[in-house]
């Protein structure tokens, strides 16, 4: 099949900004990892986002714009079109040399129960002004179809592990603001699912208690002890017992759980919380992957990392030192994910997403 060359758009729940990553893809065996980059959001239209998810919580269908959503999905479009336009003159690469963008938007609300899901971000208008095709709202028709909508990446992530001839059951795990894992088995199987928080808590956390928007490299949590109590307590919640399929919005989880707690043990507490929510997912998996792949901006978190491999007791590497880019990682799978959709391939599977059969998704949009 041929080879498209893709640019893949992503802003996860953590609200840090736009990744962006150039790939070219027969969209199955065949991917080369090309160039990537990013716009970070301004502190203002940080704040003007979470007003958006605020204001998100409170929809009851996916058109709607009340508040200052409107607003938001006017900044959210702007902010992916400069990303591109940024990223294009950087790389000196012209709209011919794009086949096609593969465009997330950002999640204001995500709550598959009630077949809701709702991504911000005008995927039509970034298409006219690109002049480039936009395949985006790739998370709708799975989410109709009764699946959950999430997680979409787990069809990329075993197309760079088979394309690498990985050993296989392998584990890859992507820290957000959200922590979602791709389990991939002896035969190439997949079981995907959102395990918990990710770094949203932790951001949270830091922000309040020092201005810093993360705790870089987790040296906040590493110098704290975590409330073993709390912990026990906290993974007591019916989510890690729930069998997959299964997704969570950002705000199923607060970092006012802590709010007792100084600020170094709290940090320690959050990350442990990530570390062994992700490790939950052995729960569901007969053989144990002997390595887990770690993306996402999570993967800077060091502390994350070693309690992870604690937990586990799997060797646990960053996607970067794999060959792959922790912070590209999911911005490459939308442009992935953006060719499958143009070719009419399947993007979710009933054991990625609870989708009834595996299907396709994503919107075309024509500049
Ligand atoms: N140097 C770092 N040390 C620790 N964590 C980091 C570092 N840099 C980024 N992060 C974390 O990564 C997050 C962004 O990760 P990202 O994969 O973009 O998440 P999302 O998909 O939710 O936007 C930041 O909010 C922060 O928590
Ligand atoms: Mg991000």
């Amino acid at each position: 099949m041929s080879v498209l060359r893709a640019i893949g758009l992503m802003s996860g729940t953590s609200l840090d900004g736009v990744d962006v990553a150039l790939i070219e893809t027969d969209g199955e065996r065949r991917t080369v990892l090309r160039a990537s980059g990013y716009r970070p959001y301004t502190e203002e239209e940080r704040a003007l986002l979470r007003r958006a998810l605020a204001d998100g919580a409170t929809l009851s269908d996916r058109t709607s714009r009340p508040g200052v959503l409107l607003d938001a999905e006017a900044l959210i479009t702007r902010a992916h079109a400069e990303a591109v336009e940024a990223f294009m003159t950087e790389q000196g690469l012209s709209r011919a040399d794009i086949d096609v963008v593969g465009f997330h938007g950002q999640t204001v609300l995500h709550r598959p129960e009630a077949a809701l899901t709702v991504q911000i971000g005008d995927g039509e208008a970034l298409a006219r002004r690109l002049g480039i095709p936009v395949v985006h709202d790739l998370r709708a028709a799975d989410v109709a179809a009764g699946g959950q909508g999430a997680p979409l990446v787990p069809v990329f992530h075993r197309a760079l592990a088979e394309a690498a001839g990985m050993e296989l059951p392998l584990a890859v795990l992507n820290i957000g603001g959200v922590a979602n894992v791709t389990l991939i088995g002896a035969d190439g199987e997949l079981l995907a699912f959102d395990t918990g928080p990710g770094n949203a808590l932790l951001d949270d956390l830091v922000q309040k208690r020092t201005g810093a928007p993360y705790d870089g490299g987790g040296a906040i949590a590493a110098s704290g002890r975590p409330d073993e109590a709390l912990l026990a307590w906290l993974l007591t919640h019916p989510y890690f017992v729930r069998r997959p399929p299964k997704s969570l919005d950002r705000n199923w989880f607060s970092h006012r759980i802590v709010a007792h707690l100084p600020t170094a043990d709290a940090a320690a507490t959050l990350a442990a919380f990530t570390a062994r929510s992700a490790a939950r997912a052995l729960d569901f998996v007969g053989a144990r992957p002997k390595r887990w792949i770690v993306g996402g901006g999570g993967a800077l978190n060091g502390e994350i990392l070693r309690l992870l491999s604690a937990q586990t007791g799997a060797e646990v590497v960053t996607a970067d030192s794999v060959g792959w880019s922790s912070a590209a990682l999911e911005a490459q799978a939308f442009g992935f994910l953006a060719v499958r959709s143009l070719k009419g391939l399947a993007i979710t599977y009933p054991s990625t997403t609870g989708a009834p059969q595996a299907m396709t998704g994503g919107v075309l949009a024509r500049p």
